[in-house]
C-alpha cells in the first residue's frame, strides 16, 4: 500500500520559535516517526518573497536557518524530504495555471490574507501586490505538485488549505480528475500566545522564544513575561488565568508543578520571580537537545546544504511527474 503523502512547510523569514514548535513541528515529527506517511517539507522562499521582495538577503539567509531548525527539532532527512521551493519550477507553472481558477474577490475574502494585508500596511500601503494577494494560489501549487494529501500546519493556515481544496475541485471538474484534494491536520495544541499575552507569537511582535535562543536569552525573556497586573507584592493573591507564566508552565512543566505554582500564586505564597525562574529552567531543559543539535549544524553547514540539495533533487522528480499529468489534462502536452 502506498503511504499517504504529507506536504507542509514554512516561509523562511526568520528563525523558528516555540509557537512553531507546538503549533506544527511537534505534529510533523510525530507523523514522521509513525512511519505511516511519506512526508515532504518545503522551505517556501518564493512565498517569503511575496512580502519580502525588497529583502532577498533576508530570505536567502533564513532558508538555512529554517533548515537548521528543522534538523535540530528532529525532522529527519532519512524519513522526510526537505526541499527549497524556488528550485521546483513546476510550482511556478502550476501557480499560473491555477490563477484562472480563483477570483480576485475570493482571494480578498481569505481571512488569513486579509489579516496579513492589514498588518503589512508599511510594505503595501493602500494597495497590495498581485503576488501577495495570490500567494494562496502558489500554496495550492506547492501542495498539489506533490499530491499532498495531509498538511500539518498551525490554525492560521486553515483558510489557505480551504482555498487549495477549492482550486483542486475546480481544476478536476474542468480538466478531469487529476489533482489530489488535501486535508489540514492540526496539532492538539492551539496557537501559542506571545510572552506579552498577544494572541500570536511572532518576530515582528518581539514576543517570541526562539528554538535557537541561549539559556541567558530564555531566562531574560521569561523574566519579562506578563503576569497578573493586579499582583504587586508576593502576598497579593494572584490569578494564574491571566498570567503568561502560568500559561507557559502548562506547556513546559509537569502537571504536578503546574498545580503547585497555581495554588501558591492564588494563595499569595509564591512570588512571580520564583515562578518565572522555575519556568525558565524547564524551558531551557526542554529546548536543550534542540540547542545542542543546532550548535552542531551551525558548524557543519555543508551537511545542511547537502541535505537540502538531495531533498530538492528528489522533490524535482516528483513535481515533474505531476506536471506531465496536468499538462496532458489541460491539452498542453506538446513534444519537440
Ligand atoms: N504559508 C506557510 C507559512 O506562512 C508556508 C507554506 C508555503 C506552506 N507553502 C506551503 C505550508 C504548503 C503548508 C503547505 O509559513
Amino acid at each position: 500500500m502506498n503511504k499517504k503523502r504529507i506536504l507542509t512547510g514554512d516561509r523562511p523569514t526568520g528563525k523558528l520559535h516555540i509557537g512553531h514548535y507546538f503549533g506544527s513541528l511537534k505534529k510533523r515529527i510525530e507523523m514522521q516517526e509513525s512511519g505511516e506517511y511519506d512526508p515532504y517539507i518545503l522551505i517556501a522562499d518564493v512565498q517569503a518573497l511575496t512580502d519580502n521582495f525588497n529583502n532577498p538577503e533576508k530570505v536567502r539567509k533564513n532558508v538555512r536557518e529554517v533548515a537548521i531548525d528543522y534538523l535540530s527539532v528532529g525532522i529527519d532527512p532519512k524519513k522526510t524530504t526537505i526541499y527549497i521551493q524556488s528550485m521546483i519550477p513546476e510550482v511556478a507553472e502550476l501557480t499560473v495555471f491555477y490563477s484562472n481558477l480563483v477570483t480576485i474577490a475570493r482571494l480578498q475574502r481569505n481571512p488569513t490574507v486579509k489579516t496579513e494585508i492589514a498588518q503589512k500596511r508599511d510594505l503595501f500601503g493602500e494597495s497590495v501586490t498581485y503576488g501577495f494577494l495570490g500567494y494562496p494560489v502558489n500554496q495550492a501549487a506547492d501542495i498539489t505538485a506533490f499530491e499532498g494529501e495531509l498538511v500539518p500546519v498551525g490554525e492560521d493556515q486553515l483558510p489557505l488549505i480551504e482555498q487549495a481544496r477549492e482550486i483542486v475541485r475546480k481544476f478536476n471538474s474542468i480538466y478531469g480528475d487529476v489533482l489530489v484534494e488535501p486535508k489540514a491536520v492540526l496539532s492538539s495544541e492551539k496557537r501559542i500566545k506571545g510572552l506579552d499575552g498577544n494572541e500570536k507569537m511572532g518576530k515582528s511582535l518581539g514576543n517570541a522564544i526562539y528554538l535557537s535562543d541561549s539559556e541567558e536569552e530564555i531566562t531574560k525573556k521569561v523574566m519579562s513575561a506578563v503576569t497578573d497586573p493586579g499582583r504587586i507584592k508576593k502576598d497579593d493573591l494572584g490569578n494564574p488565568d491571566i498570567c503568561m507564566v502560568a500559561y507557559y508552565h502548562n506547556l513546559f512543566s509537569t502537571k504536578e508543578e503546574l498545580k503547585n505554582v497555581c495554588e501558591e500564586c492564588k494563595g499569595g505564597k509564591r512570588g512571580c520571580v520564583a515562578c518565572k525562574k522555575q519556568l525558565a529552567k524547564n524551558i531551557i531543559e526542554e529546548l536543550k537537545p534542540i540547542r545542542e543539535k543546532r550548535s552542531y549544524y551551525e558548524v557543519h553547514i555543508e551537511e545542511v546544504d547537502k541535505i537540502l540539495m538531495e531533498g530538492t533533487k528528489k522533490a524535482q522528480a516528483v513535481a515533474k511527474e505531476t506536471m506531465k499529468k496536468v499538462k496532458q489534462a489541460m491539452k498542453l502536452d506538446y513534444e519537440i
